[in-house]
């Protein structure tokens, strides 16, 4: 590219540097969590097209990550507007997440006080979402644990990063250790909602997790270094930290996510006989549960599958281990749940959705059902008054999973057996009532593994 063009830029770049208002030291210290709330206004922020003149790979990679469509992309946009809002002012108990919401997904506009924000439509700055230069004026958090938007943030000249001594002609910088910690992601990764109930826990999962022994940190997995340089001017690095932000919503990151072996008890079986087979499923990729975050909309899911010598398929159900609460792990078109949306939208007669979508029967699923007051099943994690059994697979383990399989007589010959495991972000019943994009919800194949057996003439 030519160089007139990139100091051109440059320039722009720096005139919007110029025009940018406030100055952090003219402002009362920040406040945490809600106590943040209204205490800043938009223009104490800059947008993150001011950084992308120089920082533009960066920048780049950010755009195409979650967090900067926190309060864009179209699930969050429907439930917050269509489910969180309308609660929020119809129930006392829930009325504090018309604001909450945003400490997470569009944090200016909960400073700015800008309650509810504007529809995306409206292209307001709530629609940058985890923006730059939220992240980059992070000077501390309010509390231990991290927990429910408690981060402090001091905008102004001053950007926060990870290196000492680094120069830039736009802004000052100051080395900040909390910015390399699983601490500062947890400000927004855990929350606890109106029951105090822990709806979402990534960094808590993490720090039980062997990765935080060996001190692998969030940004390790989701932020790895890379050599390069961050802006256009600065310094070639054997470590820049990309924005990948990659998690749930990346094919590549789903795959082999949750790996999965299966075998069966013996190689040869008599016609008849009952036959027992064993899927290992292992989180060897995860530093904190699969699924985690937000628990309550993900499906992960084990299927099993045998083909006999004929080519007829036959679908096997998984073994029960007899667990309370493990009926919400095995699949069943017709148990239903969520019937708080139907109250929420003031919907007459509202029977509820089936529970597990389009998820086969006797699959096994692992997740963490999340209960509304009256014990039914929700995806709104601000409804949850209490938690199920947490049937989800914790980092560096592995769960096993029985099929105990007793078929009317087989044709002789061999029997294929295969184990897939499926990952959608949403499941798919709430999607197609709410009229989520299909790409919201589409299940990922995340692994698959086959065996065989023979049966004897
Ligand atoms: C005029 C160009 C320019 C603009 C505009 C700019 N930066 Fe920078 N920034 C730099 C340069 C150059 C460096 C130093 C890079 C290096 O040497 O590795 C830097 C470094 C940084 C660092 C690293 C600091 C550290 O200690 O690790 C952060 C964080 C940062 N910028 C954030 C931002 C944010 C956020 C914005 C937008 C609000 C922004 N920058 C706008 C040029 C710019
Ligand atoms: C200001 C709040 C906030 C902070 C701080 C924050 N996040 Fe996020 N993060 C979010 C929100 C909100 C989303 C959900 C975006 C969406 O709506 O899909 C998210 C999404 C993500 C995703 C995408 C998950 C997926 O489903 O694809 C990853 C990965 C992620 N964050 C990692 C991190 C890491 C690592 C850190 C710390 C370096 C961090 N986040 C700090 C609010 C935050
Ligand atoms: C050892 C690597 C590793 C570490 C450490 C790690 N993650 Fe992840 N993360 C992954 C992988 C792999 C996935 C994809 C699986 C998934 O979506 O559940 C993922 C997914 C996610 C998701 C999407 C979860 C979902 O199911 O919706 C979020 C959010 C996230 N990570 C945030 C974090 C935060 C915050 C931390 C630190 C507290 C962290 N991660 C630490 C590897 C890691
Ligand atoms: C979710 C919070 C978050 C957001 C959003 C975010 N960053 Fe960062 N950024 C970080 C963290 C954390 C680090 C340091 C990671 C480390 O060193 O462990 C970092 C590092 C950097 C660095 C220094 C990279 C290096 O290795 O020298 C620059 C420059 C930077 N960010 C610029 C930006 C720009 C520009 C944007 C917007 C396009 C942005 N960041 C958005 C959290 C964020
Ligand atoms: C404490 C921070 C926090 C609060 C408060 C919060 N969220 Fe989130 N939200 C997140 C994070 C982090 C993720 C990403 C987790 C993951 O990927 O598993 C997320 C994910 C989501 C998703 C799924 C996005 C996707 O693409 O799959 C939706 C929808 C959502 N939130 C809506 C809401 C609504 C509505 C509220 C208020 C009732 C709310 N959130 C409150 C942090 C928060």
């Amino acid at each position: 590219m030519c160089t007139i063009r990139l100091a051109a830029r440059a320039a722009a770049a720096l005139a919007l540097a110029l025009a940018a208002p406030a100055l952090a030291a003219e402002r009362p210290a920040g406040k945490a969590g809600d106590d943040a709330l209204g205490t800043r206004r938009y223009a104490d922020y800059d947008k993150p097209q001011a950084c992308a003149g120089c920082h533009v790979d960066i920048s780049r990679q950010h755009e195409q990550a979650m967090m900067s469509q926190a309060f864009t992309h179209a699930w969050d946009e429907i439930e917050y507007f269509q489910l969180a809002v309308p609660h929020a002012e119809k129930v006392e108990k829930v009325k504090g997440v018309k604001a909450g919401c945003n400490g997470c997904h569009a944090p200016l506009a909960f400073l700015a006080g800008d309650i509810p924000p504007k529809p995306v439509a409206a292209g307001t700055r709530a629609n940058e979402g985890v923006s730059c230069d939220l992240c980059h004026t992070v000077v501390a958090r309010g509390g231990d644990p991290s927990v429910n938007y408690n981060w402090i943030s001091e905008p102004g000249k001053t950007k926060q990063g990870t290196r000492k001594g680094v120069k830039s002609p736009y802004h000052a910088t100051r080395e900040n250790p909390f910015l390399r910690t699983a601490e500062f992601c947890g400000t927004c990764h855990n929350e606890q909602d109106p029951w105090g109930v822990w709806v979402k826990s990534t960094q808590l999962e993490w720090k039980e997790s062997p990765q935080a022994r060996a001190g692998i940190v969030c940004q390790d997995c989701h932020m790895p270094p890379a050599r390069g340089r961050s802006a256009r001017m600065g310094e070639e690095r054997a470590d820049i930290r990309q924005h990948l932000f990659h998690g749930a919503h990346d094919a590549g990151k789903l795959a082999g996510v949750a790996e999965v072996r299966i075998h069966p008890e013996s190689r040869e079986v008599e016609p008849g006989d009952p036959i027992r087979l064993t899927a290992v499923i292992v989180n060897a990729k995860a530093g904190h549960k699969i699924p985690s975050g937000s628990a309550e909309e993900r499906v992960l899911w084990l299927h099993v599958e045998a083909k006999d010598a004929s080519g007829k398929v036959w679908p096997l159900r998984v073994d029960r281990k007899g667990f309370p609460g493990e009926e919400y792990t095995i699949a069943d078109p017709k148990a239903l749940a969520y019937q708080d949306i139907g109250e929420i939208q003031g919907t007459a007669g509202f029977q509820g959705l089936p529970r597990d979508g389009l998820v086969p029967a006797g699959d096994r699923i692992f997740r963490l059902p999340y209960f509304d007051e009256k014990g039914r099943m929700t995806i709104a994690q601000w409804n949850t008054a209490k938690l199920g059994t947490d049937y989800r697979i914790a980092p560096l383990q592995a769960v096993a999973e029985t099929f105990t399989w007793s078929p009317p007589e087989l044709p002789a010959g061999p029997v294929t057996v295969t184990a897939t495991v499926w990952y959608s972000r949403l499941v798919s019943s709430v999607a197609e009532y709410l009229k989520v994009p299909r790409d919201e919800y589409e299940p990922v194949l995340v692994s698959t593994h086959r065996t065989t057996f023979t049966v004897l003439p």
